[in-house]
């Protein structure tokens, strides 16, 4: 699918999973956002080159851009990582532009309790996942209340789902 419009990559961590598509939308701008200093110096890297595309060091929950910006924000497991998930609602609502969609997969409480097991013992402690998570219950009044249009899917302890603000 061909992209013409304004793009928000939040979290983009070091753009392995998003490099190819961002470099193929030539016709996108394309703003790519990481609170780590060592993961956005990597997608600067990666996305050398393309005039299109900006890596900007930042925080998903005090976004340095104006409101309804966006016509795409797309957060690809960030919201796990995100320590203030209720800051990181409100700010990737307030920059998408009304119509925007809003894209995003994270893991969610309550599917698996192995998986349960393993973000609360191994990664919240090694610091790669960030309590309080959601259950899909929780995620999804939180999503009805800003968002229409709700597609959702859960796989295993994964939610996926794009909405339109
Ligand atoms: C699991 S990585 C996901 C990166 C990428 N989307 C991917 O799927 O490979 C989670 C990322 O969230 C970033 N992160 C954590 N807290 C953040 C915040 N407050 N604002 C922006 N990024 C944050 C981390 O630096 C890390 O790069």
């Amino acid at each position: 699918m061909k992209i013409k419009g304004t793009v928000l990559d939040v979290p983009v961590g070091t753009a392995v999973f998003t490099e190819k598509k961002w470099k193929s939308l030539s016709e996108a701008k394309i703003t790519c956002l990481d609170y780590s200093v060592d993961m956005i110096e990597q997608a600067r890297k990666r996305l050398e080159g393309f005039s299109n595309i900006t890596c900007i060091q930042g925080d998903v929950g005090n976004l340095p851009m104006e409101g309804s910006s966006f016509d795409i924000v797309l957060s690809m497991n960030g919201f796990h990582a995100f320590p203030d998930k209720k800051k990181a609602f409100r700010e990737t609502f307030r920059v998408l532009k009304p119509g925007g969609k809003f894209i995003a997969c994270f893991y969610i409480k309550g599917k698996s309790v192995i998986i349960d097991w393993l973000v609360k013992n191994i990664l919240a402690k090694k610091g790669w996942f960030t309590p309080p998570f959601p259950t899909e219950d929780q995620l999804l009044k939180i999503l009805k209340h800003l968002y229409k249009d709700i597609v959702f899917q859960v796989d295993g302890s994964m939610v996926y789902f794009c909405c339109t603000k």
